[in-house]
């Protein structure tokens, strides 16, 4: 009889994902509900992921930690959730060890960690885009938003945890991002700047698997930026999200694929960077047309929470055939469905916060295919979860309509007894309005 191989039914694997957020958490759980998993393990992980995986302590941006960590736990399969590893060349080194790897070389990742690159293959293939300059040195970048004017978008060209990109309302506001950039505040990351004409319209992320030649879009969501209800306050690495995201249409979807990834999968195979593993397009819609704001290497945080919650297991299949380059048998059975995810963070977040506090009321929640709690910054200490970072939990729900995940949400949000965290309200109110 023929053994089943790696990816195969009847092939219990033992994975790994790379990462510690609620990305991450969301990822394990979906994993965990496939058969074809056996071992899971995840490095470094939170409190709530060590309550279904195992989890290791290891320096996630070295490839020869993750690599030794393969060897030494007989992984099958590696997940790399973050763009940290993907831009040090964690995916290179473990596909160089012969290890199935789901995440972009570091040259592919480039999409994400080089902004400047993105709008280079953007002019190659012909992807709508804004109008946009280069610049190395700050007073020629001062003189070009003196001559544009604002609105205006001022990004660092490199990674920066989310602080790389200024959308200045103002002429001050764009010249202090300039000099702020070039002063050094992002470090390395803002030695070159990408400014960028403001694109009017609606925001939306859109989730495609490729293998380096197919595509698979894998969902459709919408994330709320700003820290306070009303989308006032300061921008942060997302206070909420739902999928799908109705004005990402079926229709604008496929001029999605047709204009900007399909060309950009395409330019990236031709240069010789095949790109495989997630490719993440925040698109900007306007009058039924979109255009690309930026591309992500990796999955979103907190998108990837209400992915997996309406993909579950099946996420883990589309994974391994998008590392193992049959994406083309692939398929996503779509059920009608709705999720969102509310994130808790501690108060003072995006700025400084304090760590340590005790959250009680968990233990009491609903945890099934249409409640969870997904853990970000989190720790277990003596017996009790406490928050260790700025997001701390996101309480995620499924439905039949977004109105019922978003009460079942809610209603967890409030059985949480957190008084040094808050969270957003208003949560998916656009969708709902329109609904
Ligand atoms: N939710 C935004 C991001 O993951 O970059």
């Amino acid at each position: 009889m023929t053994q089943p191989t790696k990816g195969q039914a009847g092939f219990a694997m033992n994975i790994l994902i790379l990462g510690s957020g609620g990305r991450e958490h969301a990822l394990a759980w979906a994993v965990q509900q496939n058969p074809k998993t056996d071992r899971l393990i995840v490095a470094p992980g939170n409190a709530g992921i060590a309550q279904i995986a195992e989890v290791a302590d290891i320096d996630i941006l070295s490839g020869e930690a993750v690599v030794q960590l393969c060897a030494d736990e007989a992984i099958d399969f590696l997940i790399i959730g973050p763009e940290g590893p993907l831009a040090a060349g964690v995916a290179d080194a473990a596909r160089a060890a012969g290890i199935l790897t789901f995440g972009p070389s570091a040259a592919a990742a480039r999409l994400e960690a080089s902004k400047a690159f993105t709008k280079e293959i953007c002019d190659a293939c012909a992807a709508p885009t804004a109008a946009y300059a280069r610049f190395t040195e700050a007073a020629s970048a001062r003189a070009y938003v003196q001559a544009r004017g604002a609105p205006i978008v001022i990004k660092a060209d490199g990674l920066a945890a989310g602080k790389g990109v200024v959308v200045a309302e103002t002429l001050d506001q764009a010249l202090a991002a300039i000099d702020d950039m070039f002063g050094g505040s992002l470090g390395a990351a803002g030695a070159e700047v990408v400014i960028e004409d403001f694109m009017a319209g609606e925001e939306a992320s859109f989730f495609v698997l490729t293998d380096g030649t197919n595509a698979l879009p894998i969902g459709t969501a919408q994330d709320h930026k700003r820290a306070f209800d009303g989308d006032k306050g300061p921008n942060t690495g997302g206070m909420g999200a739902y999928s799908p995201a109705p004005v990402l249409t079926d229709a604008i979807a496929q001029i999605a694929m047709d204009k900007i990834i399909l060309p950009t999968i395409r330019e990236m195979a031709r240069r010789g960077t095949p790109y495989s593993g997630v490719l993440y397009a925040g698109l900007m819609i306007e009058n039924g047309a979109p255009r690309l704001v930026e591309y992500n290497a990796r999955f979103g945080d907190p998108e990837t929470q209400v992915l997996m919650m309406r993909l579950g297991g099946q996420a883990l299949d589309a994974m391994l055939a998008c590392a193992s380059g049959t994406l083309d048998k692939m398929q996503i059975n779509w059920a009608d469905d709705h999720a969102i995810t509310i994130v808790m963070a501690a108060n003072g977040y995006p700025g400084p916060y304090a760590k340590g506090s005790a959250i009680g009321g968990l233990n009491t929640l609903p945890e099934d295919s249409h409640h969870m709690v997904f853990h970000a910054g989190t720790a277990e200490k003596d017996g009790a979860i406490i928050a260790t970072g700025g997001r701390v939990l996101n309480i995620t729900a499924r439905g039949d309509t977004l109105a019922q995940a978003h009460a079942r949400a809610y209603a967890m949000a409030a059985q949480i007894n957190w008084p040094q965290g808050f969270y957003r309200r208003d949560i998916g109110h656009r969708a709902l309005a329109q609904s």
